[in-house]
């Protein structure tokens, strides 16, 4: 027996809620979905008529919403109808760190959460399915079948008759910059529960575009552990091949061959061994402090203290970086003139949170430096939300004691008159650089600085650039 599911609410029109639901809208054209915030802005972006300020940057997403919008996939701050009207809830809301009190700094804030789980309590109506979409603590299911199971009001029962609710964890394994694709082609479908009916029920939607082979169920705890094991495991391996860029540089190995070389095997694979400037985004760091914190409460300090150690490895690298810079332009770069190459925290996303050109730039900035940021879909307004400084829009300084930014629209403007250019963003368009123009706008003795082994820098060197490739030393 399955439910018949015809209309869809989800709650959360962020990163994860919008590319899901319009690949959902796109795959089921005969489901009515709903996407609902509390956020007005973001609402009113998604449902910019010329689609130019969609409030997400993501490959092939712009077509979809093109293709939905406006027929079964709808964007709102109507969430009290949203919810009423609804078979099946999907919750995807922001899950991140608490800032303040017990278990700060590591343990996720649910208050969002939680405030999901009292609208949908409040307004739903029969029998609804609510999925956990948002990436959460395990046990948290708990919490929400707490506050469900305790809106039933006896005298609104009496009145429209029974409200229930069947909980699912459904965590999403989509990565920003390449979330279409991933939606479209999962890995693997997870789906944990025990009511049957429900599960089936999201089954269903998934046989529309998924293989049954990769659809994955388990109990709810082991579908809520699995997706902050997931991340965790893939933050690992950042960690683990940008400690050997380290050992590399200090070896005269080549850290891209040796990863090469090591993912050769089959029982390791070749994925997820570049290194680079650290992981950012908005969830490995969260997730794996998360994990810490649910290691301490149950004891396990050994298993905690080896999760920190990613974090840590994370944190020292971006410092690392920022070092080299300083140390290899004489020990000072108070004053001059640094290019800075990306700010989203990967490519092909507009998405800054937690990027390792945040904490790089604020440290290069902390020295003294004029930083002239570019890249191709950040706004200037985001880059002095992140480095809580205001953009410096007059002429540059030679003798500040502060370091000052400008937000650069060039690759030529960001490197005219530099000292040093620093690739912090694996952005497609940092391969084709034209290293004879740099070569001839860049103050001497220039340096490029590759944090992403992105550039071509062989090119750069012939025409008098120095250079510095993150885990290779034999070209300085
Ligand atoms: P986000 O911050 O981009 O979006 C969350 C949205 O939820 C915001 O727009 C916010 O206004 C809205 N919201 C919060 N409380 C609300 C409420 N009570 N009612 C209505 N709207 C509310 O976050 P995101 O990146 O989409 O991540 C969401 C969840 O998915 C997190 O748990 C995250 O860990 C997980 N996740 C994220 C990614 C990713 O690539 N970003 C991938 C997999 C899983
Ligand atoms: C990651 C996971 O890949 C997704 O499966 C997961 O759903 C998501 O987190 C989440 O839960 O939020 P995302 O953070 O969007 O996705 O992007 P990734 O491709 O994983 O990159 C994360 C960071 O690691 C980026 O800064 C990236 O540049 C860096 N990275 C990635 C490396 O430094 N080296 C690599 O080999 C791969």
């Amino acid at each position: 027996m399955t439910k018949e599911i015809k209309n869809i609410c989800c709650i959360g029109a962020g990163y994860v809620g919008g590319p899901t639901m319009a690949v959902i809208a796109e795959q089921c054209p005969f489901l009515e979905i709903n996407v609902v915030d509390i956020n007005e802005n973001r609402i009113s972006l998604w449902n910019d008529p010329d689609l130019t300020n969609l409030p997400i940057y993501e490959p092939g997403l712009k077509k979809i919403i093109k293709k939905c919008r406006g027929k079964n996939l709808h964007f709102s701050t109507e969430l009290e109808n949203n919810i009423r009207n609804a078979d099946m809830i999907f919750i995807s809301v922001n899950t991140p760190v608490k800032k303040t009190g017990i278990g700060a700094g590591q343990a996720s804030d649910l208050k969002w959460i939680e405030a999901c789980a009292r609208q949908i309590a409040e307004h739903a109506i029969g029998h609804t399915i609510v999925i956990e979409k948002s990436t959460l603590p395990v046990k948290t299911a708990l919490t929400i079948k707490d506050i469900l199971g305790g809106s039933v009001n006896k005298d609104y029962q009496k009145k429209i008759g029974q409200k229930t609710f069947s909980i699912l964890s459904n965590p999403e394994f989509l990565a920003e910059g390449t979330a279409i694709n991933d939606l479209k082609n999962p890995d693997r479908v997870l789906i944990g529960g025990e009511d049957e009916i429900a599960v089936e029920a999201l089954i269903k939607i998934y046989l529309n575009w998924v293989d049954r082979r990769k659809i994955f169920t388990t109990d709810l705890w082991s579908s809520e552990l699995s997706k902050l094991i997931a991340n965790a495991f893939l933050a690992q391996r950042i960690s683990s091949i940008n400690s050997v860029s380290a050992i590399c540089e200090s070896t005269g190995a080549d850290v891209n061959d040796v990863a090469l070389a090591v993912g050769m095997d089959k029982r390791i694979g070749p994925h997820f061994l570049n290194s680079g400037p650290g992981f950012g985004g908005s969830c490995f760091k969260k997730d794996i402090l998360n994990l810490v914190y649910i290691c301490d409460h149950y004891g396990l300090n050994e298993v905690s203290a080896y999760w920190q150690k990613v974090v840590e490895i994370n944190d020292w690298q971006q410092k690392r970086i920022s070092n080299i810079i300083v140390k290899n332009l004489y020990g000072t770069i108070s004053g001059k003139k640094i290019g800075i190459f990306g700010f989203s925290f990967k490519a092909n996303t507009n998405d800054t949170r937690e990027s390792p050109s945040i904490k790089i730039c604020k440290a290069l900035l902390e020295e003294g430096a004029n930083l002239y940021i570019y890249d191709p879909k950040v706004s200037a307004n985001q880059i002095e939300t992140d480095l809580d400084k205001k953009e410096n829009k007059l002429e540059l300084t030679t003798n500040n004691l502060e370091g000052t930014w400008s937000s650069s629209n060039t690759i030529d403007n960001t490197a005219k008159g530099a000292d040093a250019l620093v690739f912090l963003t694996d952005w497609k368009e940092f391969q084709h650089i034209d290293w004879s123009n740099i070569a001839k706008v860049m103050r001497s003795p220039s340096w490029v600085f590759d944090t992403r082994s992105i550039c071509d820098l062989e090119k750069a060197k012939s025409f008098g650039i120095n250079i510095w490739r993150i885990g290779f030393s034999a070209m300085i």
